[in-house]
């Protein structure tokens, strides 16, 4: 070997360690190189041997070539170690990564409670027959819930009723309302005839929680008041509500009955769904399932909200929604509506 030949080896040597680096993928395969290009049998130590045998005036230049090829192939191989050990490092943290996420509880979408669902497709009902919807407070006074409505101080039909009174102002002047029919107290007050309305919302009666009778429960009252009403206006519109609610199979029933601000009362009933009239256990085999109360406005209380008797009538219904709703998806306990447990509610 001669200087010329020495320097063209280093060369290629050198060309072919950059290739090299540059495709390589692996700490391994780097320090591979490096053994072959720098090591005990690389072109680095043949050359460094052959020194010795050239003429003394070429062993300077060599030592130059030797020294700038060592200098040059082991900068390319640092920087491909630095290179490699840092993507090798990233590669073991991703492999060796632990999942700790917790798989994620799905989260569920809640609905309208079956009362209220009941309540607004009554309320459509109603709307589809030309009503309007108004609502009244839950804690009323006695003229509200009693005297505007024909109950005299000391009338026996308040008994009836189950009051709750609450604790302000004058003794047993203030209460929960009974009923919804208040209200029908307070929409001919603010307004005048033709009224054709419904008013929904909840009641309250001191009543002991059973099958059938919850303390607090949502009725429906309706009242319509415009010249020359008739009991057949009142008996088409129940009718009308009870199918278009239940079904066209569905009839309704009325039989005298007696409340102070109607006259005359009846109480209303429709068809058993059950039995289909036929006769079973939850219609005590009448094959009639009561709803709730109707008649026409008594004049007293035209009278004590400034309606002339004379030139107005009127008939006003009110009937309990969880009755409604028991009927209607055959719901044995009223309790279910009230207890909150959801394997219960999500049904509907
Ligand atoms: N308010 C009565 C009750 O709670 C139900 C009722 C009966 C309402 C007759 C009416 C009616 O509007 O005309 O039991």
């Amino acid at each position: 070997m001669n200087l010329a030949e020495a320097i063209s080896s280093l060369e290629a040597a050198s060309v072919a360690a950059r290739e090299l680096l540059a495709a390589v993928t692996n700490l391994a395969a780097v320090e591979e190189i490096e053994r072959d290009f720098l090591g005990k049998r690389s072109v680095l130590v043949s050359v460094n041997e052959a020194i010795k045998d050239f003429a003394p005036e070429d062993r300077p230049a060599a030592g130059k070539a030797i020294g700038a090829y060592r200098s040059e192939v082991g900068a390319l191989i640092e920087a491909a170690r630095d290179g490699m050990s840092a993507g090798e490092a990233a590669a073991r943290i991703e492999r060796e990564r632990l999942d700790l996420t917790i798989g994620g509880r799905p989260q569920e979408r809640g609905h309208l409670h079956l009362i209220t669902q009941v309540q607004r497709e009554l309320e459509d009902v109603f709307v589809g027959l030309g009503f309007q919807i108004a609502e009244g407070p839950e804690v009323e006074t006695d003229w509200y819930n009693f005297e505007a409505l024909n109950f005299p101080p000391g009338h026996p039909a308040r008994a009836m009723q189950d009051t709750l009174y609450v604790d302000l102002g004058e003794q047993e002047q203030v209460l929960l309302r009974t009923h919804t029919s208040p209200v029908q107290v307070r929409v001919m007050e603010s307004r005048k005839p033709p009224i054709y309305t419904i008013m929904p919302g909840r009641v309250y009666r001191r009543d002991t929680l059973d099958a059938r009778h919850s303390p607090v429960f949502h009725q429906i009252e309706g009242l319509v008041v415009d010249e020359g009403i008739t009991l057949g206006d009142l008996f088409g519109t129940i009718d009308a509500f009870t199918r278009s609610y239940f079904g066209s199979s569905i009839k309704a029933r009325f039989l005298p009955s007696y409340f102070p601000f109607t006259e005359p009362s009846a109480e209303f009933s429709v068809t058993c769904i059950f039995c289909e009239g036929s006769g079973c256990t939850v219609c005590s085999r009448t094959g009639w399932i009561e709803l709730g109360g109707c008649g026409m406005v008594d004049p007293n209380v035209f009278k004590s909200v400034g309606y002339d008797p004379e030139t107005v009538s009127g008939f006003a219904f009110g009937f309990g929604l969880e009755r409604m709703a028991q009927i209607r998806f055959g719901v044995d306990h009223v309790k279910a509506f009230f207890d909150d447990d959801i394997r219960f509610l999500k049904q509907f």
